[in-house]
């Protein structure tokens, strides 16, 4: 996670434009301490990192090599169980996981929002927003079905359809422009100092299928064996024009 750059850039864009020395910083989640290791750098006077895992142990390990551990004040447990010596006056946490509506996110934001922030506190992210499209990827459907290809010849319809119809990140990095049927439409956006609940409103996004020759067109064609580079992503084989 550390070294996607276009996940990092911006929370270390936005922590140097709004700490100065007399911050006081909360990172949620803070697993490696990544968040609150820059927090430090950027010369905020106190930082709170809470992570519920033995991460944290990691973190506290980095915090001491980088000549940290005088600022950064560690609590092993989650954010909604904790009470903080003096509030903060920047939240900063990644607690998506696969979409931001799901898991403990939304309402980790809110009370960190209602208890740990103090006054005109600002939060990172401010908001997200989700966008929405049609693909055609081939490559992940048989990957995302695969343990269901009737192992030692059992049937596994039942689990096929909850794979068909739940969310993956897997491998989703390997998707480009080439695999989208549509253009991608915005789904939703979260303004996370107002938001109130992880239940979305419901969102009708429509489609039109052009043709079905449309469909059967969308992947690449005619890539040469001898430009693929195999074996990066577990059986999907990518090339230059895309992955098969
Ligand atoms: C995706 S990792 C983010 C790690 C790090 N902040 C980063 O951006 O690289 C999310 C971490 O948040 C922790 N977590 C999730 N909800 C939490 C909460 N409410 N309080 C403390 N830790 C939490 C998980 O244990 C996990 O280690």
């Amino acid at each position: 996670m550390i070294a996607d750059q276009a996940r990092m850039d911006p929370y270390a864009v936005a922590l140097k434009a709004v700490i100065n020395p007399d911050s006081v910083v909360l990172d949620i989640g803070a697993a490696t301490g990544i968040h609150a290791l820059l927090a430090c750098k950027f010369g905020a006077r106190k930082v709170f990192a809470v992570e519920g895992s033995e991460a944290i142990h990691l973190a506290r390990d980095l915090a001491r090599e980088n000549g940290f551990e005088d600022r950064i004040q560690f609590f092993q447990d989650l954010s909604t169980n904790i009470t903080l010596p003096e509030p903060a006056d920047v939240i900063v946490s990644d607690l998506r996981g696969v979409l931001p509506p799901f898991d403990n996110h939304i309402p980790s934001i809110i009370d960190a929002r209602t208890r740990h922030l103090g006054p005109d506190g600002r939060l990172i992210p401010k908001s997200d927003t989700l966008w929405a499209a049609l693909v055609s990827a081939p490559f992940l459907y048989k990957e995302l079905l695969k343990p269901w290809d009737s192992p030692y010849g059992l049937k596994m319809k039942a689990a096929k359809e909850i794979t068909l119809n739940g969310w993956s990140a897997d491998n989703t990095d390997l998707l480009t422009s080439r695999n989208l049927l549509v253009e991608p439409q915005i789904w939703f956006e979260l303004d996370y100092s107002a938001v109130k609940s992880p239940h979305l409103d419901r969102v009708d996004i429509r489609y039109r299928a052009e043709s079905p020759s449309f469909f059967s067109n969308v992947q690449p064609k005619g890539v040469r064996s001898n430009d693929c580079r195999s074996g990066t992503h577990g059986s999907i084989r990518c090339c230059s024009e895309g992955c098969d």
